[in-house]
C-alpha cells in the first residue's frame, strides 16, 4: 500500500491534482495554506455520514472552521444551490468543498458562485446562452467518492431548474476548482452498481471524446490513457471497493477523460443519455452504459481508424492491418466489458418504455453534444438507435 501523496498540474486545467491514499487528511494542510478561516463542506446525506468525513470535520476544527451542507441531491437543484449558499453564507465561508459524487461537485460549484452573489443562480436559466459571471467566486476544492464524472478537474456543473424543469449545463472557467483530492480510500464506500456506472460513464467520456469531430493529437492522447485505464481497473473495481491500487487507477482515468472531454464535448450517447434520466431516472452512467455499443456501431463508418485504435486500448483481439475489422471490434469489446461488470445491457431492464422513443429522439436531438459527433445524425437515426438498445 503506497501512502505516497502526489501535487499534480495539468495543461488543461487550473486545478491542482492532488492524489494518493490519504490525500483527504493531507489536504487539511491545503486548506490551512489558502489563508481561510472558515470552509462549507457540501455533501449528499449518505457521504456526510462516513466516519472519514466526520473525522476530516473534526481534525480540521482548531485551524478551518467548517460547516457541513448535506443538502446535495442527486440531479441537483437551483433550490439546492440557493439553500447551500444561505448556509454557506451565514457561516461566513470563504471556501466550497465538496466530497461526493459528480452531483455533489456540480452542486458545490453553483454554491459557491450563488455565495459570491445571492439571486445569480436564477438568472443563469436560459438555455443555449453562455453561463456569466461577473463576481467573485470563492475557491473551490473537490473531493470525488466516485470514479466517473471528472467534476473535479472541469468548469461544468449540471443544475436542474425546478420552475421550468430545465436541466442544464452552466461552464465557467470560475467553476473550475482550485484542487482536486483524489483519494481512493474515499471510494469505498459507493455500491457496486454505483461503481460500475461510474466506471461506464468515464469510459463513455473517453470513446466520445477520441471521435468527437473537436478531438485533437492532445485530446487523443489524454483519451486514450482513460479508455486504457478503464480496461485495466475497472472489473477489478466491481468486483473489490477494497482493491485501492484499482481504485486509484479508474479515478485517475476518469479524472484524465475529463481533460479531454472538456475540450472536444461528447457525442450522440451523451445526448441520448440525457432524456432516459430525465424522464425515467435511469441513472446517467447506466444510461450511457446501455447506448454506448450502438452509438458506437452507428458511428464506426464515419472514424474506422479511432474505432480500431479504441478496440486495441481495449485490449480486444484484433489483427494488424485489418482496420475496418478492428474498429468493429470496439462496439463489441464495450458490449464484453460492460457485461462482464454487470452493468443492464438493455433499455427494457431498467424501465424505458418503447412508446418513449420519439420523445426522447426529440429532446436527444436538442443536445449540443450532437454537433461533434463524428458521424452526421437525424433524429430517425437517433430513434433507431434507441429501438436497437430496447
Ligand atoms: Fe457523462
Amino acid at each position: 500500500m503506497s501512502e505516497t501523496i502526489r501535487t499534480e498540474c495539468f495543461d488543461e486545467t487550473p486545478t491542482r491534482v492532488v492524489s494518493g491514499e490519504g490525500a483527504l487528511e493531507s489536504s487539511r494542510a491545503c486548506l490551512a495554506g489558502m489563508g481561510i478561516e472558515k470552509a462549507l463542506i457540501v455533501c449528499g446525506e449518505n457521504v456526510s455520514k462516513l466516519p472519514e468525513v466526520q473525522q476530516f470535520a473534526l481534525s480540521c476544527s482548531g485551524c478551518v472552521g467548517v460547516e457541513v451542507f448535506c443538502g446535495a441531491a442527486p440531479d441537483p437543484t437551483d433550490a439546492n444551490v440557493i439553500e447551500g449558499a444561505r448556509v454557506g453564507r451565514e457561516f461566513g465561508a470563504e471556501m466550497v468543498m465538496a466530497i461526493g459524487g459528480g452531483s455533489s461537485m456540480d452542486c458545490a460549484k453553483a454554491i459557491a458562485a450563488e455565495i459570491g452573489k445571492p439571486g445569480w443562480i436564477a438568472s443563469q436559466d436560459r438555455p443555449g446562452q453562455p453561463t456569466s459571471i461577473e463576481h467573485q467566486v470563492p475557491p473551490i476544492v473537490c473531493v470525488p467518492t466516485t470514479a466517473g464524472t471528472g467534476s473535479e478537474v472541469n468548469p461544468f456543473s449540471v443544475i436542474t431548474f425546478t420552475q421550468t424543469q430545465r436541466k442544464l449545463v452552466l461552464n465557467h472557467e470560475k467553476l473550475f476548482p482550485r484542487c482536486a483530492v483524489l483519494d481512493p480510500r474515499m471510494l469505498r464506500s459507493a455500491p457496486k452498481e454505483v461503481r460500475v456506472a461510474a466506471g461506464l460513464d468515464a469510459l463513455t467520456h473517453a470513446v466520445e471524446s477520441y471521435v468527437s469531430l473537436r478531438a485533437t493529437p492532445e485530446t487523443r492522447v489524454r483519451a486514450a490513457e482513460a479508455i486504457r485505464g478503464v480496461a485495466k481497473y475497472l472489473a477489478r473495481v466491481a468486483d473489490d471497493a477494497e482493491d485501492m491500487q484499482a481504485q486509484a487507477g479508474l479515478q485517475r482515468a476518469a479524472m484524465i477523460a475529463s481533460l479531454s472531454f472538456a475540450k472536444t464535448r461528447l457525442g450522440i450517447v451523451h445526448a441520448m443519455a440525457l432524456p432516459l434520466s430525465a424522464l425515467f431516472g435511469v441513472p446517467h452512467g447506466v444510461a450511457n452504459a446501455m447506448l454506448l455499443p450502438h452509438g458506437m456501431r452507428f458511428n464506426v463508418e464515419a472514424d474506422l481508424q479511432g474505432f480500431a485504435d479504441i478496440a486495441a486500448y481495449l485490449g480486444a483481439p484484433i489483427e494488424e492491418g485489418k482496420v475496418p475489422e478492428a474498429a468493429m471490434a470496439a462496439p463489441e469489446a464495450v458490449t464484453a466489458l460492460a457485461a462482464e461488470v454487470g452493468a443492464p445491457a438493455r433499455m427494457s431492464e431498467v424501465g424505458v418504455e418503447a412508446d418513449a422513443i420519439e420523445r426522447m429522439a426529440d429532446d436527444a436531438m436538442q443536445s449540443a453534444h450532437v454537433q461533434v459527433n463524428p458521424r452526421g445524425v437525424t433524429r430517425e437515426d437517433v430513434a433507431a438507435i434507441y429501438r436497437a438498445a430496447m
